[in-house]
């Protein structure tokens, strides 16, 4: 049996944090999740000062009669760590474990997450804590997942102290082995930075001006290092303990900190957080990147939707609420992305703290409430197509992210402080999502060879060899489209032979003499449209200009190299221009729409598995649309399940179809 369908469906529930109520409520709270059809919570993420309120005195009592109560409810749990927050007295006994800031801050307890990654004294009792709960936890039928800290580095991504210092330069000395390749991976020879040994480097603190930006990325890298190493130490004692129960922890989405590719193949399912902006039409379309995302990190594998709020968050300036059907609407759409659960912040709304006004499943207002209405026909409804757990995405279209790229980019002292990772990778993805096509989000060095068109926002970092793998792509009749400023530097944000595109010249045909960046609100006209944020100065090497500036420079390239293609798009032109040359690219990769001919802000995708083909299709508009289906399917959402050769669907609609597999008809 695989992790995903061990449910015997998919996936309904949230955070549940009783702690916060009085006993009495949990009785309620079992009733109201048979009602809302909820069968996993995730219990104790912020347990730790309960269940151990002096150091080394296990105390679960609570969350035994918490598990058992669960247990007896049929409700599947994923059982936190709880270490994702350590309780007062650790600080006030220990000092040290406090992060400090690159100012020399010390961040206090009083919030939460408050402990620097590479303290041995937090890590030893993190651990302890954990064997206890393991040992504690391990036969009991509650169980059925664990959820290790929670949301790495949300809050304390990098600390800046003298214990990170140590772990740094050990970090530093494994990289590296001696002190003269370092510095010449630093490129120490400017500003007098030459070390002549590894005891003299710290940590990337405040300096008078911009910091060695080879050290900085390299800090990245061993903040993201540290934090995994924490994971690790815990999933290394469930998994001896549990072998059977899969591990999983809760990424951010769009979390720069910690790199998902690095992480992903450490854990037995990704979990993601996605808390979309109600307030910006564009949500979804980031969201769909983030999911793509996490499924192409894991190889295509379901995932969990671990968090996402019921309607508002607080924690932005201004929190709009999910008007009625957005949330079901955008709940379909991460299992349209592949998750295989859809779990909320928190079961029951906070009455106090923080977070009380983020909504709940169970509002203030109780039951009786549209949001709890939403969520238990949402929850029916998830329960009425078990079929679809553990059913797979495949998609022809891959667009390249990673993580030391991110880094490198968004480093101070850039031709242009307007070149931010994700939104660039939005600006490839958002047309594709626009013309309806399945897209896969995978690391520079994923194996390329099964995708039609592979897409290159400006990946400014990229290795010789990750460059190489392009090409071979290319060669071997694979069709790229490269976006400009990518394959600037390599692994140590060093310019490349000859600068940019490197080690990418010859496949891409061309190379870049300097950048033109874009004055604030600058604006370039096209032949039709504009664009903006950026041009260049390119000298063709073989390449065709597709599309010029007026002056003649080149604004998108094609080159013909060996049995593919390579486009080069110099500048950012505006959304339909880019939307025309994507159409273009996929055109000549031959890569198709999911459901050609889609009405506009619809999408469509598909799952398959067990003999049968699910077409989900999804209304972002606030106007019902009509679809013709190209087959006949059955309506799985409808009563009885009918066979359909059209759905039309409300605003904010959803419709699961179902067929039985192409290759398995007769
Ligand atoms: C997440 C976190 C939860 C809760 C939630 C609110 O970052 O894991 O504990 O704080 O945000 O949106």
């Amino acid at each position: 049996m695989s992790f995903t369908d061990r449910l015997g469906g998919l996936g309904f529930g949230g955070d549940y944090n009783p702690e916060q109520w009085p006993d009495e409520i949990r009785a309620e709270d079992v009733l109201l999740m048979a009602e809302a059809g909820v069968n996993l919570v995730t219990v104790g993420v912020f347990g730790w000062a309960r269940v151990e309120p002096a150091p080394g005195a296990y105390d679960f009592s609570y969350f035994d009669a918490v598990m058992d109560e669960l247990a007896a409810a049929g409700v599947t749990v994923d059982l936190a760590t709880m270490t994702a927050s350590p309780p007062p007295w650790l600080a006030t006994e220990h000092p040290e474990i406090l992060p400090v800031t690159e100012s020399g801050t010390v961040l206090s307890p009083g919030g939460r997450q408050h402990y620097c990654p590479s303290s041995p004294v937090y890590r030893d009792r993190a651990a302890r804590l954990v064997e206890a709960l393991a040992a504690h936890y391990q036969a009991h039928p509650a169980l059925g997942f664990w959820h290790i800290g929670n949301e790495y580095g949300c809050h304390v991504s990098e600390c800046f102290c003298d214990e990170s210092a140590r772990d740094f330069r050990r970090w530093l000395h494994t990289r590296y082995g001696d002190i003269e390749r370092l510095n010449a991976a630093w490129c120490t020879d400017f500003w007098s930075q030459r070390y002549t040994s590894f005891d003299q480097i710290l940590p990337p603190r405040l300096a008078p001006t911009y910091a060695n930006p080879a050290q900085q990325l390299d800090f990245k890298r061993f903040s993201n290092e540290a934090l995994r190493a924490c994971f690790e130490l815990e999933a290394a004692i469930l998994r001896r303990v549990t072998p059977d129960v899969p591990v999983l922890t809760n990424f951010l989405a769009h979390h720069k900190p910690v790199d998902l590719h690095s992480w992903a193949d450490r854990m037995d399912i990704v979990g993601l957080d996605s808390y979309p902006d109600p307030f910006w039409p564009r949500s979804h379309v980031a969201a769909g990147l983030a999911y793509d995302l996490a499924r192409g990190a894991h190889g295509g594998d379901p995932w969990y939707l671990v968090e996402q709020a019921p309607s508002a968050v607080n924690w932005r300036g201004r929190n709009g609420i999910k008007e009625p059907g957005r949330m079901r609407l955008w709940s379909w759409q991460a299992i349209a992305h592949g998750a295989d659960a859809v779990l909320y912040f928190q079961w029951r709304q906070s009455r106090g703290g923080a977070e009380k006004f983020h909504s709940g499943m169970v509002p203030h207002g109780g039951a009786d409430t549209r949001v709890f209405r939403e969520v238990a026909a949402l929850g029916a409804e998830l329960a009425a197509v078990p079929e679809l757990a553990g059913t797979r995405v495949a998609n022809e279209v891959a667009v390249l992210f990673d993580w030391n790229s991110w880094w490198a980019l968004e480093l101070d002292s850039r031709p242009s402080d307007g070149l931010k990772a994700v939104d660039r990778a939005l600006d490839h993805y958002g047309p594709l999502f626009d013309l309806g096509v399945g897209v896969d989000v995978l690391p520079p060095g994923a194996d390329l060879s099964g995708y039609k068109l592979v897409v290159v926002p400006n990946l400014y970092l990229l290795t010789e060899e990750h460059a190489g793998r392009l090409a071979d792509y290319v060669s071997a009749g694979g069709h790229l489209l490269v976006s400009f400023f990518t394959s600037v530097v390599d692994g140590n944000d060093r310019v490349h032979h000859g600068g940019c595109p490197g080690p990418l010249r010859e496949a891409l045909g061309l190379r870049v003499e300097e950048y033109l960046p874009a004055a604030e609100g600058e604006t370039f006209p096209l032949a039709e449209g504009t664009a903006d944020l950026w041009r260049e100065d390119v000298r063709i090497e073989g390449a065709d200009v597709l599309l010029a500036f007026p002056d003649g420079t080149p604004a998108v390239t094609r080159n013909r190299f060996a049995a593919g293609t390579v486009r080069y798009v110099t500048t950012r032109p505006d959304e339909t221009v880019m939307r025309a040359v994507m159409a273009e690219a996929l055109a000549e990769a031959g890569a198709e729409p999911v459901l050609p001919g889609l009405p506009d802000g619809m999408q469509a995708a598909v799952r398959s598995g067990g003999g049968r083909e699910f077409l989900l299709l999804l209304n972002h508009t606030t106007q019902a649309r009509t679809v013709d289906l190209p087959h006949r399917f059955h309506h799985l959402l409808a009563p009885g399940r009918p066979e359909v050769e059209q759905v039309i669907l409300h605003p904010r609609d959803v419709a699961v179809l179902a067929r039985h597999s192409p290759s398995e008809e007769t």
